[in-house]
């Protein structure tokens, strides 16, 4: 394999109080043991976007907005990506949706994963998160139920009371980092780096 790949773990809600923060700090710890790639943690509060108000779709032109082009910059410095996702009424939270509608091709060609958390380990948010993302979507993800949500939100738990779920963390790292590592090298033969801006077909 050629260079490390570098992989964002990207945090989805950025509501004062979050859970978010319990599996991101739980994963990228694990993460950080492995000597076959990088990891950084991407935070959408670091990345205060306005609703999406573009005057050109992003298959057109590159956004006008200062934190929306700072944002695609740092997704297009990564290889491969793990969302870090809650599940808002059945899907994705508003911020991730709106983040991810000010990409364009910056995750084409690269893969992500998804770690959930909430009724149905955020099955569904993960499914609709997997469907809408130019990336190539991976399917071993993790999922933190309810009754681990509420066993350390309410129980005094922490992640380290559910080991189970460290298998499941470390089976995907184990895939992002192959397809991280492995999709690194077939851009870097691709002479079409940066394809022309056209629509999605869907
Ligand atoms: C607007 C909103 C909608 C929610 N909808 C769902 C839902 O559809 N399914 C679910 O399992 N939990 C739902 N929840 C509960 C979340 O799983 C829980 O609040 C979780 O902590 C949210 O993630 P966060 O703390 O990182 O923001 C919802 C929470 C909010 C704030």
């Amino acid at each position: 394999m050629q260079k490390r790949p570098k992989i964002g773990i990207v945090m989805s809600t950025t509501r004062p109080g979050r859970f978010a923060d319990i599996p991101t700090d739980w994963l990228f710890n694990i993460a950080k043991g492995r000597n076959d790639a990088d990891f950084e943690i991407v935070d959408l509060r670091d990345y205060p976007m306005p609703f999406f108000e573009e005057k050109a779709p992003l298959h057109q032109a590159p956004p006008q907005n200062e934190v929306a082009l700072r944002w695609g910059k740092k997704i297009a410095s990564l290889d491969g990506y793990i969302f870090i996702t809650a599940e808002y009424n059945h899907s994705i939270p508003a911020v991730l949706k709106n983040a991810v509608d000010y990409l364009h091709s910056e995750i084409r060609r690269k893969p992500a994963t998804f770690l959930g958390y909430g009724g149905t380990g955020a099955a569904r948010a993960i499914g609709h998160l997997g469907e809408m993302l130019l990336a190539a979507s991976l399917k071993h993800t993790v999922h933190i139920g309810m009754t681990e949500m509420m066993g350390m939100l309410r129980g005094g738990k922490s992640m380290a009371d559910y080991p189970y779920l460290d298998d499941y963390a470390k089976r995907m790292l184990d895939e992002i980092v192959w397809w991280a590592g492995t999709l690194k090298e077939g851009r870097s033969s691709d002479e079409v780096a940066e394809p022309a801006r056209v629509p999605r077909s869907r």
